[in-house]
């Protein structure tokens, strides 16, 4: 849930003035209707637009270009959300679309971003509002302006910023430390939620381990432009980047909080030149030893990487992901398959094995593991990996309904596994429900307890279990309701399932 910090006014606040108010040092809310002056802020133009303090607020004339604006200078922090609202109206014609925008500057150079727009009708008082997280930058200047070419006057008031306080069912007891007599508990998370801190921090108090949703897969991490230009020298040569990932692993290696690498090799989200002369996606497929050289630089880079600037961070990766067919239980037919060939899977772990750190796990994930030829398949490729000896564990994904696969089947597949003397991951748990009327969040939420139940049988097998995604509004599957949580964050009865569940052991 969004809740907004109710802030004071301390006597030595940064920004007060008139009725802002905010606390010392930390900027948390700002408010001003103007009645006590211009309050700091003033005319953005090249000259000629000027502001006025008027008895309904505060008004720009004079303006010759659309961002000429009032503006002014708020001590905002990187990383928390921000709420932005303000009311504005013109008197000079039909409608005119309005938009509260921000100047920033890093070092010396500025730039613009649009955080939230409205359309005013003439005369009319309109409210112009939208939430924003700021990345890093030295200094900010919140201002509105119209967007086009218009140069209209118009006035602006009760213009606020409020810092959003992220809840995620904290006054619950927190599940990874229910969870934690039997395993980790954590989540996957994406690109755009780590950069926001507050909803990390409201999603460590739940969740102990992370997955980056995205940002390690090979469409992430390769740099095609820049491998490009290696490879006219050799081409086996590779280029990576981590910008992607960067705010989570930074998040976590801040928090002490370790992290599931997903994913070094997989026939989806990688770039089809990687498999290419020069790596042009038109020309031939490379040879079976280039590309085995190439996936020995891609994956001694990573490791390489990682081990300099997050070292131990990383306990756990998914190697190859989705290696086998749904429909035939046989070696899926993919990129992989036809340049280098059908024991691809088994080189991607020898060249892992070469360059992990020893104590990191290394996993075959697939999903659909309960389900016939499926299950087979992927049985006969772990034992095959596993007489290789560079294999540590299997990762049901676990993309389930909440009525199928059946539970027993689902013990019966975590047993088979086991067998094989490999450890287990439930990596990207989520449940899936048509409509979520209250009678299908109870089915739901039974689903779940009956799912944790078996892993908690099998807790001594299970490194860790992890859903996919925190919150349904940013499921993959959000039209169907999959996760613990809604999409005010609130948690859903799935979640209290799963605690009285902990709680009643
Ligand atoms: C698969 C992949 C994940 C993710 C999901 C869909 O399960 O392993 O990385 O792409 O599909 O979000």
């Amino acid at each position: 849930m969004l809740k907004k910090i109710v802030s004071v006014c301390l006597a030595a606040c940064l920004v007060c003035a008139g009725c802002a108010l905010a606390e010392e040092g930390s900027f948390v809310s700002y408010h001003s209707d103007f009645s006590a002056g211009t309050d700091g802020w003033y005319a953005r133009s090249a000259g000629g637009a000027a502001v006025s303090v008027t008895e309904e607020g505060l008004k720009i004339t004079g303006r010759t270009a659309s961002w000429n604006s009032p503006g002014r200078d708020f001590p905002l922090q990187a990383g928390k959300e921000y709420a932005l609202s303000v009311r504005v109206r013109q008197e000079s014609q039909a409608t005119a679309n309005f938009m509260i925008s921000v100047a920033h500057s890093k070092a010396g150079t500025e730039s613009y971003e649009n955080l939230a727009t409205g359309a005013a009708k003439k005369g009319e008082w309109t409210t112009v509002a939208g939430t924003w997280t700021p990345g890093e930058y030295d200094n900010y200047i919140l201002y509105v302006e119209t967007a086009g070419s218009d140069t209209l006057d118009f006035t602006i008031a009760d213009f606020t910023v409020e810092l959003n306080e992220v809840r995620l069912g904290q006054d619950d007891p927190s599940l990874k430390e229910a969870f934690a007599p039997w395993f980790l508990l954590g989540t996957a998370v994406t690109q755009g939620e780590a950069l926001n801190t507050q909803r990390m921090d409201a999603y460590s108090y739940h969740f102990g381990i992370y997955t980056p949703g995205n940002e390690l897969k090979p469409d992430s991490v390769l740099d095609v432009a820049a491998s490009m230009r290696l490879v006219k020298e050799d081409d086996t040569a590779v280029a990576v980047r981590f910008d992607a990932a960067k705010p989570l692993l930074s998040y976590c290696r801040d928090h002490g909080l370790p992290v599931h690498g997903h994913v070094l090799v997989w026939h989806s989200q990688t770039p089809e030149a990687f498999f290419h002369k020069g790596y042009k996606a038109s020309a031939e497929y490379v040879s079976r030893e280039t590309m085995l050289a190439r996936l020995d630089n891609y994956i001694r880079q990573i490791m390489a990487f990682m081990d300099q600037n997050y070292p131990g961070l990383i306990v756990s990766w998914d190697v190859v992901n989705e290696a086998i067919d749904d429909s035939t239980g046989q070696l899926r037919q993919s990129n992989w398959t036809k340049v280098v060939g059908d024991d691809f899977v088994e080189r991607a772990f020898e060249i892992a094995r070469k360059y992990a750190p020893k104590d990191v796990k290394l996993y075959y994930n697939d999903y659909n593991t309960p389900i016939a030829p499926k299950t087979d398949g992927i049985l006969a490729l772990l034992a095959r990996l596993t007489a290789e000896g560079n294999i540590d564990g299997y990762g049901f994904q676990a993309h389930y309904s909440a009525t199928s696969p059946a539970p027993s089947r689902i013990r019966a597949a975590m047993e088979q596994v086991e067998a094989l003397g490999l450890r287990v991951r439930i990596s990207e748990l989520d449940v899936t429900i048509d409509g979520n009327t209250e009678l299908n969040l109870k089915v739901q939420a039974i689903r779940y307890a009956d799912l944790f139940k078996i892993f908690m049988e099998h807790a001594e097998h299970l490194d860790a279990v992890q859903l996919w995604g925190v919150s349904d509004d940013l499921s993959w599957r959000a039209s169907q309701y999959p996760l613990l949580f809604d999409r005010l964050l609130k948690p859903k009865p799935a979640f209290h399932s799963v605690l009285e569940l902990a709680k009643a052991e």
